[in-house]
């Protein structure tokens, strides 16, 4: 069965497209997983890291055509195939056609049909790198279920992105086996700043879904995403690239829940005291 991890985060540059390279690396690499990485993006960062191109013949918008046969992944210079993003006008059309829809009162999402259709393919894990504009193509891959996993940039704005995100999660999650992760990225080990934030969201309703690891801010991550392979192929013995190592085995294996086994989602009861804690996270910024 086709697992789905969606790397989101409204806010932009915070590690959503060197985070989704790496976990779909690791996953195919490490763990021998056939896997896709889909870039939703209209950037097109993440098809320029796996390829090193800018243009690309077939493009994930294909799959809004449902007439159309699914597109096929294309081969990277890493282990994962890539589905490339979608060019910009593309990506605008995407978004107007999901108004449209709404707007004329239909209930179906065009963005989740489209990207459902990638259910029925022989990958073992795809990966949704997400753009940082709110709207149908951050929204849609979460309804797929899984993993949505957000890096936070531990500054100040973080507060308010995340509480956005949290209550796009609880709508998302109801009805499906959603999982969440949080995973503090670029961190500055001397940053008083950085660490009263980080104690602040851990301290919060939202820190039990943090992850325990924090990826800290090193060159190495671009100089690797530019060279179009994963940090721990550039310099094994960088401290970022055993603890990057291990938060991408947790995404993955945290999706093994056995078909028929109850998925991580709180009970009705707490949800609400959840939604009461989220206040007092909003109170604190
Ligand atoms: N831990 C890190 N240390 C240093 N640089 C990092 C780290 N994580 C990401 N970067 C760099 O920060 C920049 C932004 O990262 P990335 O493109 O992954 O963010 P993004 O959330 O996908 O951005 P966008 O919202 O524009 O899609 C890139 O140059 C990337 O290489
Ligand atoms: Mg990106």
């Amino acid at each position: 069965m086709t697992k789905c991890i969606t790397v989101t985060n409204q806010k932009g540059g915070v590690g959503k497209t060197a985070l989704s390279v790496h976990i779909a690396q690791f996953a195919a690499k490490a763990m021998g997983m056939k896997t896709l990485l889909v870039d939703l993006d209209g950037q097109q960062n993440s098809s320029f890291a796996a390829t090193g191109k800018s243009s690309f013949e077939h493009t994930v918008i294909e799959l809004w055509d449902g007439e159309a046969e699914i597109p096929a992944g294309i081969s990277t210079r890493f282990d994962f195939d890539l589905l490339p993003g979608p060019a910009a006008p593309d990506a605008t059309g995407i978004d107007e056609e999901e108004t449209r829809s709404r707007e004329s009162g239909k209930s179906s999402s065009p963005a989740k049909v489209a990207l459902s259709r990638l259910l029925t393919t022989e990958y073992d894990l795809i990966v949704f790198d997400t753009p940082p504009a709110p709207g149908p193509r951050q929204i849609a891959p979460l309804g797929l279920g899984g993993l949505l996993l957000a890096p936070i940039e531990p500054d100040i704005a973080a507060f308010q992105g995340i509480t956005t995100l949290y209550k796009l999660y609880q709508r998302v999650a109801a009805g499906t086996d959603l999982q969440l992760k949080l995973v503090i990225n670029k961190r500055i080990l001397n940053s008083a700043n950085q660490t009263q934030v980080i104690q602040a969201l851990r301290g919060s309703v939202i820190g039990k879904y943090m992850m325990m690891e924090e990826l800290t801010s090193r060159v190495l991550v671009q100089n690797a995403m530019r060279e179009g392979k994963a940090i721990w192929d550039v310099d094994r013995k960088d401290p970022l690239s055993a603890i990057l190592a291990q938060v991408c085995k947790k995404c993955v294996e945290g999706l093994k829940v056995e078909e028929g086994q109850p998925p991580e989602q709180q009970p009705e009861h707490q949800r609400t005291q959840v939604g009461g804690l989220l206040v007092d996270l909003n109170e604190e910024v």
